[in-house]
C-alpha cells in the first residue's frame, strides 16, 4: 500500500541517516535522539521527511518543521514533551504523539520541508571563530579585517564583537548581555586578543538571508534549535535582540556566483572570508570551485578563508587557508564541538 506521505525517495538511506543522527546527538538532545531512532523504523515518517529539498539535512528539516508548528501555538499533546514550548514538560515516550502530530499536520509539514532550509544560526560558534579571526589579523600584520561570511543565515555570527567570551581562563573577553562560554581543551592555548581585531567592513552572503525583523523567519530560526537545549535558545534570543536594533548587512545569492562581487576591497585591509556549517550543503564539485575561485582571485590580492566545517571527520575542524598569488597554504587551527561548547586549538 502506498503511504499518504510518499515522495518516491529511497527510504533505506533516510532510515540510516536518522539512526546515525540519533547516535550522534544522544548526549546533546535526548529528546531528538530517542525520536530519531524510532523515526528510522517508521516508513510513513521517513516518506514524509523525504519531502525536504534536495541537499538539505532531512533530520533537521523534519524536526524543525514540527517544532515550527508547535512554536506557532498549534495545540497538540506533543507540545507537552517540548521544553521550548511548555514550562513543565512531561517525561515518557513522545513518539506516539510525534507520529500522531505528523499524520495530522502532514500538509503543513510538507509545505515547510519544501520551502525552508537548514539555516541554524548558532552564535556559540563565535567563540570558535574569535581566535581564528585573531590569527588572520596577526598574519596580515594587524590590518583591519574585511569580513565576508558565506552562508550567514541571519548574520548573527557577523556580530561576534557584540558578544563577550568566557573561556574558563578566569577572564572575560568583552562586555555584553550575551556571554558565550567555551571550554578550552588540549595543551595548546588559542590566541585570545586583549582587544578584538579591528573590522573595517562586514557582510554576509546567503542563498536565503534571514531578516532578523521578520517574525515568521525568526520563528524558523528558533525552530531549528533543539527543544531540550534551553541554553542555546536563550543565547539565540539575546543575539536576536542585540541584532534587531542594528541588523547586519546581508546579500542574497549563491556563494559561487556572488562572492567575487564582494572580494574587491580597499588596500591596507585583510579580506577574510569565513563559513561555518555551510559546505556540507554544497556538492564536492562546487566546494572545489569555491576554493578555485579564491585561488584565482588571490592573483590580485591575498585572501584568507576560515572554514569551520564538519565533513567526513570525527569532529568539526577549523581550517585556515591563506591564498597568495594563486597558491594556497592550509593550516588546521582547531577541532571543536559543533555548537561551540569546547575548542581544542592545534595550530
Ligand atoms: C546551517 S546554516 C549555518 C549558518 C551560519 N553559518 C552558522 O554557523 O550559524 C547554512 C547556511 O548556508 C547557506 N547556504 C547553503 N548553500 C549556500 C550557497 N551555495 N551560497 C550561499 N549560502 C549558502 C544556507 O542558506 C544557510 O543559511
Amino acid at each position: 500500500m502506498q503511504s499518504i506521505f510518499d515522495s518516491g525517495a529511497p527510504l533505506d538511506r533516510l532510515a540510516d541517516l536518522f539512526r546515525d543522527f540519533g547516535d550522534l546527538i544522544q548526549e546533546a538532545s535526548p529528546l531528538y535522539a530517542g525520536l530519531s531512532v524510532q523515526i528510522a523504523g517508521d516508513a510513513d515518517l521517513l516518506a514524509l521527511a523525504a519531502h525536504a529539498r534536495r541537499g538539505q539535512p532531512v533530520q533537521n528539516m523534519l524536526f524543525a518543521a514540527v517544532h515550527d508548528l508547535l512554536l506557532r501555538g498549534v495545540a497538540h499533546p506533543l507540545a507537552a514533551y517540548y521544553p521550548s514550548v511548555t514550562a513543565s514538560p512531561v517525561s515518557g515516550d513522545p513518539f506516539p504523539a510525534f507520529q500522531a502530530f505528523c499524520h495530522e499536520y502532514a500538509d503543513d509539514i510538507r509545505a515547510l520541508l519544501a520551502s525552508r532550509r537548514v539555516q541554524t544560526n548558532e552564535v556559540g560558534r563565535c567563540a570558535l571563530l574569535l581566535p581564528a579571526f585573531y590569527t588572520v589579523a596577526s598574519q596580515s600584520g594587524h590590518l583591519p579585517l574585511i569580513l565576508i561570511e558565506v552562508g550567514a543565515s541571519a548574520g548573527l555570527n557577523l556580530l561576534w564583537d557584540r558578544y563577550a567570551y568566557d573561556y574558563g581562563t578566569g577572564r572575560l573577553y568583552g562586555s555584553s548581555p550575551l556571554v558565550l562560554t567555551c571550554e578550552l581543551r588540549g595543551s595548546v592555548q588559542p590566541p585570545l586578543p586583549d582587544t578584538p581585531p579591528a573590522v573595517s567592513e562586514r557582510v554576509g552572503l546567503d542563498l536565503n538571508p534571514i531578516d532578523i525583523r521578520d517574525a515568521d523567519a525568526v520563528r524558523w530560526l528558533r525552530a531549528l534549535v533543539w527543544p531540550d537545549q534551553p541554553y542555546r535558545m536563550q543565547r539565540l534570543e539575546t543575539a536576536i535582540a542585540l541584532a534587531q536594533s542594528n541588523p547586519p548587512r546581508l546579500a542574497a545569492g549563491d556563494a559561487l556566483a556572488h562572492l567575487p562581487d564582494l572580494l574587491a576591497a580597499p588596500p591596507d585591509t585583510a579580506v577574510c572570508v569565513y563559513h561555518s556549517f555551510v559546505l556540507n550543503q554544497i556538492s564536492q564539485e562546487n566546494r572545489d570551485q569555491y576554493y578555485n575561485l579564491l585561488a584565482a582571485y588571490s592573483h590580485q590580492r591575498d585572501l584568507y578563508d576560515i572554514a569551520l566545517e564538519w565533513i567526513g571527520t570525527p569532529t568539526p575542524e577549523i581550517t585556515l587557508r591563506t591564498f597568495r598569488g594563486g597558491d594556497v597554504r592550509e593550516t588546521l587551527l582547531a577541532v571543536c564541538e559543533p555548537h561551540g561548547r569546547w575548542l581544542e586549538w592545534r595550530a
